[in-house]
């Protein structure tokens, strides 16, 4: 009582009122929009920092916790920025393809795409016009594998042969993913450069591990960068990470640039050999349309070739490492695959355009897919946000603008609403009675809506390579009594721990 008259005599009436008016408009705003998908409070900064640097390691247990305590759709702050995560085909379909318009935009705010594309604008970090035209140019080009002369099957199987030549050499068991790797990383540089390395020529090795420390990244969701007014910086871990990234961007930019300037030298618009010289000829056409909004810069272009080896070659051979891990643990698998390939055309090369006649291996093909959903939430999945700054709403909730929205695809490839026995490696449940092959909505290694551009592209490696050695070698467990337990480790990709196969050639 005595408290109260004293403050009364101290602030006046009106005052008090309007600092209460001020308190309580601060405390709306410290709390954040209301009805935004359940999660961690903004200032739980200790909840949210773990969640984040675990997820780096563990992103499926860690989404597997979160859903299971906050629903499908669940949000996260990572200091100032929300992030909010979809699991499960519908609500996916949901953001994807019905409300696609509105949740459309990249996050090109965010500070590792500010770096990352300081150079230029690629696809995968780029929103806008020139993300649309520079995809478009790219899906056109690999759709109707009209790059020049480099791309075409016979590609596919130089390096085949070179794998199978690797594979025969060794005696003992090997780890298969690094052949792989060198094989499809060949595959695309051969498309965009118009050439190829031998698998131990020292330059490769050198561009394959510069792209590796890109994959070692946490990308996009990296905690340190979300220290408010640069705090970030100031960490040596976070500069750390910084230094990194611009000394692979260096070093790539250097080797593109070098590539281009000699194809510059070189270039007849007659014999267009390859991606690089395709966008000669693109940037040359747009300037002598005097194009006010000419895409097909240097700068651009290096973000885009940079796109197509880190969305295209390591997810298509970890899928490859997978795939080739399922034939040893699954024998029966491998021998029905053979046998098909025996019937259907015996020692014949199989080509890409009789893949319909292979229906078995489709399916397994398509089953390893589901099972493996080899892209982490951050390098390979969508992430959107909303789009011309409106909040928007989705299945109820309000979404503000500026938020970071993460479609988790494995949650569909796993969704039991779609899938009988999810965890089961089944190939049998992609065809029907009479062997055909069956269509699953919920099946999107390659996302849903605006889908990867370089899925048939990836599907025909992968088709030529698995079937073009199975045709050569049995591959076999290193040791017979020890099996793999097709544990999941996130590196690069989302990986099997490594193994060793034995490939013995078939007679
Ligand atoms: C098994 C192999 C592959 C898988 C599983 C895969 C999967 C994906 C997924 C899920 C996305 C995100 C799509 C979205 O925005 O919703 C994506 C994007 C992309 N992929 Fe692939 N991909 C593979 C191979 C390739 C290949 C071979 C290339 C090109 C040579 C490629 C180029 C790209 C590019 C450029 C994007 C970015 C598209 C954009 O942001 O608009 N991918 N990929």
């Amino acid at each position: 009582m005595e408290f109260t008259v004293h403050l009364m005599d101290l602030i006046s009436l009106p005052v008090l009122l309007k600092l209460l008016a001020v308190f309580l408009i601060y405390l709306v705003i410290l709390s954040g929009p209301r009805n935004i998908p359940p999660g961690k409070s903004k200032w739980n900064l200790i909840a949210s920092f773990s969640f984040f640097t675990n997820f780096f390691k563990h992103q499926e247990a860690t989404m597997q916790r979160m859903t299971s305590k906050y629903g499908n759709i669940f949000s996260m702050y990572m200091g100032n920025q929300l992030v909010v995560f979809i699991s499960g085909y519908d609500n996916i379909y949901q953001v994807l393809v019905k409300q696609a318009d509105v949740f459309s935009d990249r996050p090109t705010w965010l500070p590792y795409i500010k770096q990352m594309t300081k150079i230029g604008q690629g696809i995968i970090m780029n929103d806008g016009y020139s993300w649309k035209r520079l995809r478009q140019f790219t899906l056109q080009n690999l759709r109707d594998f009209g790059m020049g002369k480099s791309l075409n099957e016979e590609n596919i199987f130089i390096e085949i042969d070179a794998l199978s030549k690797a594979l025969t050499k060794k005696e003992e068991a090997v780890e298969i993913k690094p052949l792989i790797t060198c094989a499809i990383s060949n595959v695309i540089h051969n498309v965009v450069f118009g050439f190829r390395f031998d698998y131990e020529d020292p330059e490769f090795l050198d561009i394959i591990n510069t792209l590796n420390d890109i994959f070692r990244h946490p990308g996009i969701l990296n905690p340190f960068d979300y220290f408010p007014l640069g705090i970030g910086g100031l960490i040596p871990r976070a500069q750390q990470l910084r230094e990194q990234r611009k000394r692979v961007l260096t070093k790539l930019q250097s080797y593109v640039y070098n590539q281009i300037e000699e194809h510059e030298g070189s270039y007849d618009p007659n014999d267009i050999r390859d991606f690089v010289d395709l966008y000669i000829k693109a940037s040359k056409e747009a300037k002598e349309a005097k194009d006010e909004n000419d895409v097909f810069t240097k700068g651009n272009i290096f973000r885009v070739i940079c796109d197509l080896f880190v969305a295209g070659s390591e997810s298509t051979s970890t899928t490859l490492d997978w795939a080739f891990l399922y034939m040893i643990e699954y024998p029966d698998v491998q021998k029905k695959c053979q046998q098909e390939i025996q019937e259907v055309y015996g020692n014949k090369q199989i080509k890409y355009a009789d893949r319909d006649k292979l229906k078995y291996v489709e399916a397994t093909l398509m089953e390893i897919q589901r099972c493996a959903t080899v892209g982490k939430v951050y390098i390979t999945f969508k992430c959107s946000a909303c789009y011309q700054k409106k909040h928007k709403t989705l299945k109820g909730y309000f979404i503000p603008e500026n938020t970071v929205i993460i479609t988790n695809l494995e949650s569909s490839n796993m969704d039991s609403k779609y899938w009988d026995n999810p965890k089961e490696f089944r190939p049998e449940r992609f065809l029907d009675e009479s062997g055909e092959l069956v269509r699953n909505p919920a099946f999107l290694p390659f996302s849903t809506g605006k889908v990867c551009p370089g899925e048939t592209f990836a599907k025909m490696e992968m088709f030529l390579v698995v079937t073009n050695l199975l045709q050569r070698f049995t591959f076999y467990r290193e040791r017979e009594d020890c099996c793999h337990d097709l544990g999941r480790r996130c590196a690069s990709t989302v990986q099997p721990t490594p193994y060793k196969l034995r490939a013995i050639k078939r007679t």
